[in-house]
Formats: structure tokens, C-alpha cells, sequence
């Protein structure tokens, strides 16, 4: 052996005694840090998700119609930070078979997707289905079922078809309803023999309130001072936008409940941003202003859609801004979802700012609810900051957001559909540290025991995705910011597994494990058993 081998063996070992000296034992040792894997029962789904704008690229390919976040990152005006955009993405379109594959062998059992609307519906209604985006979707769905993976399919991550922008306005206009109704129906009839769980839209307060709120998503409306717009009303728009998914939301569940949820078998329900607000103090006041922020997010949808009205905090504020439902509307509302989608990533501190002054800042308007946020109180963060600046380390959030909606919604069924940690592609760093993502994996394991323990004290939790499988494009970010638990080279498009991919594999086959040895001990006990 050569000195020069001799070195190289030697630093080789250093980094590996550095690496594992860097992560902690907690991460490492999963049977002692999740002392009973059994908590998530043995048809619990665990998964990645994505998003087809986020993922698919191939925007001209097969027929796809333009959607409103391909003329969005086209116009020079738009607020992309890399000036990137969508077009090829992680090129989704073309390798998912690659994907499924890096799907199966990270051992998950469920893949949480959304349908690009223009690749199947290029002119919403007013045009042929696209066949070939049929094709697409069947094929995807059909590698994922035999690899054992089952399809959690979005109907709409804030892509629509531009054509519904072009012709009525989108949201803001009540066609909206009978598009998405139209756009549900043939997503259901095409793919609901195999898929068996729906989501209708994704955090659709997000859509609204950067849509037509501060205008950083298309359409880009917007008025001042809530941002700089050429057209818009911040104050109107986003509550109109609102009642018409609401509206949509309410015809797609109709048609799936009345035509084909007996025969297909599968669930129904919508997808929401379910920040934990903590309340800054034990004053009256604060714990009113937390219960507010909570009215004008995740509540502003799930009062109307499952007791079929707005949240009293909401009406008492905003008065006839909120549009009204008719009694026949209201009706159909009942009870509108088979399960909620729970998107979670951080927890804020939340103050009062109806009867205190408070600086400008999310929330603190009237057309908000009056409330501000913050990530510290007195100096001390509520949980360890992340790298993104909105993003702090509060698994209990988790946990505390979970038990808040099992209360309030009876403990309908719930899925933890997004959930993940950010970090910036920072032009200086090297693919090594990109790769070497502890930090991530620490994150999931932590949100993950507090979930395990969530479920213990009997949240009806059903699933949980890791947002996400691959770094994607991450909207007004671009590529800047990452979410992958695999790396993509965005020059060849090359997926790398990092840390937290194996991190996850790994607690993946010990929960097989756990769930095998459970099974084995139920077959024992069984009166069939001989
Ligand atoms: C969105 C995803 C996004 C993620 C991370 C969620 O609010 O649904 O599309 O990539 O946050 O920012």
C-alpha cells in the first residue's frame, strides 16, 4: 500500500468517525427513541408528497394545455427569485418511473401527488379531454400500485388551467364551481377505480391570500397596502375567491359521494396549512387573538365545509364582506369531508392586535382578524430556528395543532399530508453538505415521535407524507430552496439520496418489522389459529 493510500484510508475513517459523532445516537437508535413503533397501526400510510407544478415539468408536452403558473414564471414581472420557473422542473413527467422506483425502495406504501388540470383538461370545459394526459396519470398510478404504493391524489395545487383566468377571472368568479365540479368528475371516473384517496384542493387560504391578498402567486392581484398590483382589492377578493372554492370544494365531494364512493370505495377531503399558534400569554386577550389566527387560516375553510358557516370570529370582524351561503349550499356542506389534510411545518407566537397597537405584519389588519405573529418571546425562539427564516424546530406544534382539530371537528379522520424541513441552495455550497442533511432528518424524526405520541393520546391520525420526496421547484423560490429527501442536480436532473432518505428508509423497515412481529403475535392469538 502507497502513502498516498495510506492517507486517503485515513481521513476516510476521520470523516467517519466526524459523521457519526455529528448526528446523535437519539437519531440513530430508532427503537429507543420511538419506544412503541406499534402506535402507527399496521394500515398506517407513510408516504413523500409532491405536487405536479412542483414536479412534473414536460408544460408543453402530449397536449397540456398552459396553466396559470407557466404564463406566471413566463412573465418577466413575476416575483421568482432565481427567475425559474416550472418548464422542466424535476422532469417528473418523463422520469416517474425512476421516482416509483426511489419510492420502493425507501419502503414507503403511499405516493401524495397532484393532476396538473391543463394536462387533461387543456381548456378546463370548454375543450377535449386530453387522452395522452390520461395516459400519464393511468400509468403513474398503475406503477405505483405494483410496487405496493398507493395513489393519495390532489385534485388542484395551485395550477389551474390559464384558459379559466383568460375567460371569467378564475376564483373570483362562481364558473369556477362548475369547471372543478367538471375537472372532479372526470378525474374520478378515470382514475377512481384504482385511486382510493382524494384530497380536493391544497391550502387553499395560500391560494387566496397570495393570489389576491399580497399578489405573489397568479394571478397577482392585489391592493395597497397589502401589496403592488396593478389590479385587485386585498380586502374583497380573497374572501370571494374563498366562498367559490368552498363552493367547489362542497360539488366535487357531491359528485364523488352520489356517483361513485360506493361503487370505488375510497375517501374524501381537502388539504389545509395547520400552523400551530401558541398564544404569546395567558391574557384573555392573546388566547382570543391565537383562536383568531387559527378562524382566518385552517377554520375560514373547515367551519363552512363541515358545519356549513364561517367561523364566528371571521363574521364578526368582516361582516357583509363574507359572502353568504344559500340554505340549499349550507345543506350540501354537511359534513363535507371523509378525513382533513394537515399541513405542518412551524408554530408561531401569536399576540393581540384588536386591542393592542401592534407594528404592521401578517395577520395584524382587520381583513386578517387582528392578531400578530412572531417566532420569539421575550428574545427566546419558540423552537430551535430552522435555516428558512419562517421555519422554527416545535414538534409539540405538531402535536398541539393535531389535538386542537380533534376537538373541534370530532376527530374525523386526519392525515399529516405535508410535513418537512427547508434549506437553502446557497450558491457556494458544495453537493457534499447538501447531501449531508442531519438537520433534516432530525426534523422528521422529532415531528415524527411527536405525531407517535399525538396518536397515543388518541388523535385519529391516519397517514404522514415528508414534504418532499425530491428538491423541486419551490414556487416564489424557485430553486433556492430545498425540501428533497433526495437531491436533484437541476443540470442533469441526477437524484441523489441524502442522509435523510436513508434516515427514513431505515425507520421505514423497522416499522415492517414491528408490524410483522405484531401481525405474527395477532395470528397467534386468532381462534383460527391451530
Ligand atoms: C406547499 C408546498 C410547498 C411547501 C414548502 C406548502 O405550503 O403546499 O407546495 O412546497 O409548503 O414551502
Amino acid at each position: 500500500m502507497d502513502v498516498s493510500m495510506k492517507l486517503y484510508i485515513v481521513v476516510f475513517l476521520l470523516q467517519v468517525l466526524f459523521l457519526s459523532r455529528s448526528i446523535s445516537c437519539e437519531l440513530l437508535n430508532l427503537r429507543q427513541s420511538f419506544d412503541n413503533l406499534s402506535v402507527f397501526p399496521s394500515d398506517f400510510l407513510f408516504g413523500t408528497a409532491s405536487s405536479a407544478y412542483q414536479y412534473e415539468g414536460g408544460y408543453l408536452s402530449d397536449g397540456k394545455g398552459l396553466n396559470n403558473w407557466d404564463v406566471y414564471s413566463h412573465n418577466p414581472g413575476n416575483l421568482i427569485i432565481d427567475g425559474s420557473n416550472g418548464d422542466i422542473a424535476v422532469d417528473h413527467y418523463h422520469r416517474y418511473l425512476e421516482d416509483v422506483g426511489l419510492m420502493h425502495s425507501l419502503g414507503v406504501n403511499s405516493y401524495r401527488f397532484s393532476i396538473s388540470w391543463a394536462r387533461i383538461l387543456p381548456k378546463g370545459r370548454f375543450g377535449e379531454i386530453n387522452e395522452a394526459g390520461i395516459e400519464f396519470y393511468n400509468n403513474l398510478i398503475d406503477a405505483l400500485l405494483i410496487k405496493g404504493i398507493q395513489p393519495f391524489v390532489t385534485l388542484i395545487h395551485f395550477d389551474f388551467p390559464q384558459e379559466l383566468e383568460d375567460r371569467y377571472g378564475s376564483w373570483l368568479s362562481p364558473q369556477s364551481q362548475e369547471d372543478f365540479a367538471y375537472f372532479a368528475d372526470v378525474c374520478f371516473k378515470s382514475f377512481g377505480d384504482r385511486v382510493k384517496y382524494w384530497a380536493t384542493f391544497n391550502e387553499p387560504d395560500y391560494q387566496v391570500k397570495f393570489g389576491y391578498g399580497t399578489g405573489i402567486f397568479p394571478p397577482s392581484r392585489c391592493s395597497r397596502p397589502f401589496g403592488n398590483c396593478t389590479d385587485g382589492d386585498s380586502e374583497k377578493e380573497p374572501f370571494v375567491a374563498a366562498h367559490n372554492i368552498i363552493l367547489a370544494h362542497t360539488a366535487a365531494v357531491h359528485i364523488y359521494r352520489t356517483k361513485y364512493q360506493e361503487t370505488q370505495g375510497g375517501s374524501i377531503g381537502i388539504v389545509l396549512q395547520c400552523t400551530w399558534y401558541e398564544p404569546i400569554s395567558n391574557s384573555l386577550a392573546d388566547k382570543l387573538a391565537a383562536e383568531r389566527a387559527h378562524a382566518f387560516t385552517v377554520n375560514w375553510f373547515l367551519e363552512p365545509i363541515i358545519f356549513g358557516r364561517y367561523p364566528p370570529e371571521m363574521q364578526s370582524i368582516l361582516g357583509s364582506t363574507l359572502p353568504e351561503f344559500t340554505a340549499t349550499e349550507k345543506q350540501k356542506m354537511n359534513k363535507g369531508v371523509d378525513f382533513i389534510g394537515v399541513n405542518h411545518y412551524t408554530s408561531y407566537y401569536v399576540r393581540d392586535c384588536m386591542f393592542s397597537v401592534c407594528e404592521p405584519g401578517v395577520g395584524t389588519s382587520k381583513t386578517e382578524g387582528f392578531w400578530g405573529q412572531s417566532s420569539e418571546k421575550n428574545g427566546i425562539p419558540i423552537g430551535k430556528p430552522a435555516e428558512l427564516v419562517w421555519q422554527n424546530v416545535y414538534p409539540q406544534g405538531l402535536e398541539k395543532v393535531l389535538t386542537y382539530l380533534k376537538e373541534k371537528y370530532h376527530n374525523i379522520p386526519m392525515f399529516i399530508t405535508e410535513n418537512g424541513y427547508g434549506n437553502m441552495n446557497k450558491a457556494d455550497s458544495t453537493t457534499e453538505e447538501l447531501l449531508h442533511d442531519v438537520k433534516r432528518a432530525e426534523y422528521i424524526a422529532a415531528y415524527l415521535k411527536a405525531l407517535s405520541t399525538a396518536i397515543r393520546k388518541g388523535a385519529n391520525v391516519k397517514g404522514y407524507f415528508a414534504w418532499s420526496l425530491l428538491d423541486n421547484f419551490e414556487w416564489n423560490n424557485g430553486y433556492t430552496v430545498q425540501f428533497g429527501l433526495y437531491h436533484v442536480d437541476h443540470k442533469t436532473l441526477t437524484r441523489t439520496p441524502k442522509f435523510s432518505a436513508t434516515w427514513y428508509r431505515n425507520f421505514l423497515a423497522e416499522h415492517s418489522k414491528v408490524k410483522y412481529q405484531q401481525q405474527a403475535k395477532d395470528a397467534n392469538h386468532s381462534p383460527f389459529y391451530y
